[in-house]
C-alpha cells in the first residue's frame, strides 16, 4: 500500500507559511520552493541503497559508501511542478528530466493533457513526479498513469501542500506509488482549491496573475 510522508521539519514549516502568504512576491515564492525542494529531497530519496567501494584516503585504504542505483529521472507535471525541479537537480545533478503537461480545465477541475516529453530510459529509472499541489489528485493520478503506460513500474510522488481527498484519489489509483509531502490541508473550495492552500502555485511562480 502506497505510504504517505509527510516532512514537516520545522525549516519546511517556516518556509512554507511564509509561502503561503499573499503578500509573497513571486521572487521569494520560487527561492522558497527550490529551498524546499532541496531539504524534501533528503527524505524522498533517504532509502536508496548504496554499495561499499575501495577509497584511499590520505592516512590509509577504507571502504567507502556511493549510491548503488536506480538511476534517477524527475518528472515535473506544468507548469507548477517545475518550481521543485531546481533544487532537487542540485542535489541529483545527472538526473534526467521528463515533462508531462496537463491543466485543470477551469469548468470541471479535469485534468487535460497538452504535452509529453520523457527519457528514452524512462521504464529503468526511479521517477519522481514533481507537482506543489495536490487538490482532487486528478493531474496527479493522470501524470502516474502517462509514466506507467510507459513502462515505468518505480514512481514517487512529491507535493508541497495536499488535502486528503486528493492524496485518498492517488492511493487509490495508484497503491504503489508513496507520496512526499510538506503540509496536508483542510479541504477543497468550491472551485476547487487549497484552503487554506497558497493560491495557484503556477501563477504565483511565474506572476501571471
Ligand atoms: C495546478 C497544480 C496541479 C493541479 C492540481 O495546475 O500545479 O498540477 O493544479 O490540481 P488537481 O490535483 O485538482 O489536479 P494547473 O492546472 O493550475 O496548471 P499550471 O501548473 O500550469 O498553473
Ligand atoms: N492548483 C493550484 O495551483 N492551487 C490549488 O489550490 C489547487 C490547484
Amino acid at each position: 500500500m502506497s505510504q504517505l510522508h509527510v516532512i514537516d521539519h520545522p525549516l519546511i514549516q517556516h518556509k512554507l507559511s511564509i509561502m503561503r502568504q499573499s503578500d509573497t512576491c513571486s521572487k521569494d515564492f520560487r527561492q522558497l520552493l527550490d529551498e524546499i525542494a532541496l531539504l524534501m529531497g533528503y527524505e524522498v530519496t533517504r532509502d536508496l541503497p548504496l554499495e561499499d567501494y575501495p577509497i584511499e584516503t590520505p592516512i590509509c585504504m577504507a571502504v567507502g559508501r556511493r549510491i548503488a542505483g536506480p538511476k534517477l529521472a524527475i518528472v515535473p507535471i506544468l507548469r507548477a511542478g517545475m518550481g521543485l525541479l531546481s533544487g532537487l537537480q542540485t542535489l541529483f545533478p545527472v538526473a534526467k528530466v521528463g515533462h508531462i503537461g496537463l491543466y485543470r480545465d477551469e469548468e470541471t477541475h479535469q485534468p487535460v493533457e497538452y504535452y509529453c516529453k520523457l527519457p528514452v530510459d524512462i521504464e529503468k529509472r526511479l521517477v519522481i513526479v514533481t507537482d506543489p499541489m495536490l487538490a482532487t489528485g486528478g493531474s496527479a493520478t493522470d501524470a502516474i498513469t502517462m509514466l506507467k503506460k510507459r513502462g515505468v513500474t518505480n514512481i514517487r510522488l512529491m507535493c508541497l501542500v495536499g488535502v486528503p481527498e486528493g492524496i485518498k484519489k492517488v492511493q487509490e489509483a495508484h497503491p504503489d506509488v508513496d507520496i512526499y509531502i510538506a503540509a496536508v490541508d483542510d479541504h477543497l473550495n468550491e472551485n476547487a482549491y487549497i484552503v487554506p492552500g497558497l493560491g495557484d502555485a503556477g501563477d504565483r511562480i511565474y506572476g501571471t496573475k
